[in-house]
Order: structure tokens, then C-alpha cells, then sequence
């Protein structure tokens, strides 16, 4: 008994460098859920959080990007509404951990009501904490319009903008994801899909979990009333197989070249001026007529949420 004691005291200092900075870690996220969850109260915290300067340090949690150019560039195109500001940093930070150094997050805002001010001082907070100013850049592209069109407006002007950037090599994305800053990407999406960047793919699809029902995946269950386990399939949170078509492909659920994207001069858009919720398979099928260099991925790296 004793001995076990001791041992498990042994144990505990052995690692009491790994479990305080652990400790440390916890409470910072805590903190900054705190801050996200009541951001008028604690205006305080986050001055203190904003001003504090190299978060790297304090976290034991150190990236080190050396941004090699034999590696493309993928930026990922962000759309962003008031709700999603307080999910935006689990977004952000994940993506760090997908294997890929040279990615850039731009950040629009697709609603006027988004409070500017809070998603500045989020992306504000995240670059710091990652050391990087250049991670998350908030392209302010005019006021979004009244009518929104899901998005779509505001979507097509960053795809403008990163056209118009690509004259100008020194920011240039050789890739582009456009997703929103509530969605998910696995921890292999990086892995999995730099070979094909390398390889010059104009497009890269990739399976999804939807959170739209999908009937079609239903098991179907019989089951009598007092079986246990009790099984629950409402077809919501079903992998998708992706296809390059409309129904079988989400918006964040591919990358595209975007050399290719803007020598076809494609915008969600369609030709009579119009957008609808079904947008973005109408932009996946306008992209996939025009190239036969695609290539589908059959694993599942992204949650659409
Ligand atoms: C946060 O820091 C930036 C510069 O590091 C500064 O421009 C900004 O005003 C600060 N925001 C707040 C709320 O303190
Ligand atoms: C970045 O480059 C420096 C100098 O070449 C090197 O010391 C460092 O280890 C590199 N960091 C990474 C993460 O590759
Ligand atoms: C990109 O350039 C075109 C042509 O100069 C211009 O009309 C357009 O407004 C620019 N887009 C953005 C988002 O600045
Ligand atoms: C090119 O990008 C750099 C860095 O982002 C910027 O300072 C410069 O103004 C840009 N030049 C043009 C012509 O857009």
C-alpha cells in the first residue's frame, strides 16, 4: 500500500512538468471559452488576453513555420457570421494540427449585423497565440448587402480579391478551400491531400459528414420496444461519398487549383445573376466541366456543421 503511494507520488512529480503545463492549457482554453461566452463582461480579460504578447511561450506550444515553396499554399476562404465568431477559433487552430505549414485562412463576413469589432479582436488573439501575423487575414470587401444570397455575394467578391491577387506573387495562394468558420477538417486533411497539390490537380474532393439529413443513408431498423441497446438513426450525420454534382459535394469539401478557377473566370453566380442554397453544387459542377484533372479522395476530412 505504501509502496503503491510512494510509487504514485514518484509518478506525479515524474510528470509534474507535463501535467502543469497541461493544467495551464486547460485553463487558457477555459478562459478564452469564458471570454467567447460572455465577451461584453469580460472586456477585461480579453484587453489582458489581447496585450499579452507571445501566447507560444506560455503554452509550451511553439509553431515554427518556415513557409517552403515547394510546398503550395492552400488559403481557406472563410465565410463568417455573428454566431459562428465563438466556434471560428476551434476552426482556426485546427487546422494548424492538419499537417500542412503553408495554409492561410481569409476571413469574410457575410452578414451586416456580425459584430466587426469581436471577430477583429478574435482573429487578433488567434494570430498572436500562434505566432504568426499572417494566419488569418479579415478581408474587408465592402458591406455585405441586404438580401445576402446565403453568402454568396460576399463569397464571390473574396474569390475576386484572390484573383487579383495572384498578379501579386508574394501573397499568392496556389490552392483555395471555400468553407464556412464552423466546419471541421481532420487531422490527416493535410496529409491526404498535399501529393495532389503537388501534383496540380485543379480540383481535390474529399467524403463528408453532413448535418443535413440524408434519407438515403437511413439504416433501416427493426426493433422491438425493450431492446437494448436502443438504436436511433435519423439520417442526419451521415458520411457522403463525394461526387463532383450537385447533392453529392459540399462547399468545403474541395480544393481547387485557383489558377484554374480564375483562367475560367468562375463566380457562384450563375449567368442570369442569381444564387440559390444549392450554390455551391452549381460551382462544383461549372468547375468540373471544365478540367478532366480531379481527383476524388475517399476518406472523410471534414465535418460540415
Ligand atoms: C489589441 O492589440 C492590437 C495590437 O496588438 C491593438 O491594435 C488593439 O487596439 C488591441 N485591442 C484591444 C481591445 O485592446
Ligand atoms: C526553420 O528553419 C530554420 C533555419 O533554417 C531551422 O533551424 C528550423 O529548424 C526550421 N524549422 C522548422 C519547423 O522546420
Ligand atoms: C479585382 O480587379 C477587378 C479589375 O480590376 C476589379 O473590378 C475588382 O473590383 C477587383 N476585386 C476586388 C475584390 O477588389
Ligand atoms: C503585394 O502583397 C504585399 C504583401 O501582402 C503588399 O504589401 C503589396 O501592397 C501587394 N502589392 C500589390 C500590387 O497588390
Amino acid at each position: 500500500m505504501l509502496n503503491s503511494l510512494q510509487n504514485q507520488k514518484e509518478l506525479i512529480l515524474k510528470h509534474w512538468n507535463y501535467i502543469s503545463s497541461s493544467l495551464i492549457f486547460i485553463l487558457g482554453f477555459c478562459l478564452i471559452s469564458f471570454h467567447l461566452n460572455n465577451h461584453n463582461q469580460n472586456e477585461k480579460l480579453f484587453k489582458y488576453f489581447n496585450n499579452t504578447n507571445d501566447w507560444s511561450n506560455l503554452f509550451h506550444y511553439s509553431y515554427n513555420y518556415n513557409v517552403s515553396s515547394s510546398t503550395p499554399t492552400l488559403c481557406i476562404i472563410t465565410r463568417i457570421y455573428g454566431p459562428q465568431i465563438s466556434y471560428f477559433p476551434i476552426f482556426a487552430l485546427a487546422f494548424l494540427h492538419t499537417g500542412l505549414d503553408n495554409i492561410r485562412i481569409y476571413v469574410v463576413n457575410t452578414d451586416r449585423r456580425t459584430d466587426i469589432r469581436q471577430l477583429k479582436q478574435t482573429i487578433n488573439f488567434l494570430n498572436k497565440f500562434v505566432s504568426r501575423r499572417d494566419y488569418i487575414t479579415l478581408l474587408e470587401l465592402g458591406v455585405p448587402p441586404l438580401k445576402n444570397e446565403y453568402g454568396y455575394v460576399m463569397t464571390d467578391r473574396a474569390l475576386s480579391y484572390l484573383y487579383n491577387q495572384t498578379n501579386n506573387l508574394s501573397s499568392s495562394c496556389q490552392y483555395i478551400v471555400v468553407t464556412n468558420g464552423d466546419n471541421f477538417y481532420s487531422q490527416i486533411f493535410g496529409k491526404r491531400i498535399l501529393p495532389h497539390m503537388k501534383d496540380g490537380k485543379d480540383i481535390i474532393a474529399w467524403d463528408f459528414v453532413s448535418h443535413h439529413s440524408k434519407p438515403q443513408y437511413r439504416e433501416i431498423i427493426f426493433q422491438t420496444k425493450h431492446a437494448a441497446p436502443q438504436i436511433i438513426d435519423d439520417g442526419t450525420g451521415k458520411c457522403t461519398p463525394v461526387a463532383l454534382k450537385a447533392g453529392s459535394a459540399d462547399l468545403g469539401a474541395i480544393a481547387y487549383r485557383l489558377e484554374f478557377l480564375k483562367e475560367r473566370n468562375l463566380y457562384f453566380k450563375r449567368s442570369d445573376g442569381s444564387y440559390s442554397s444549392n450554390t455551391d453544387g452549381y460551382f462544383i459542377e461549372q468547375a468540373a466541366l471544365r478540367t478532366p484533372a480531379s481527383v476524388i479522395l475517399k476518406q472523410t476530412l471534414f465535418f460540415h456543421q
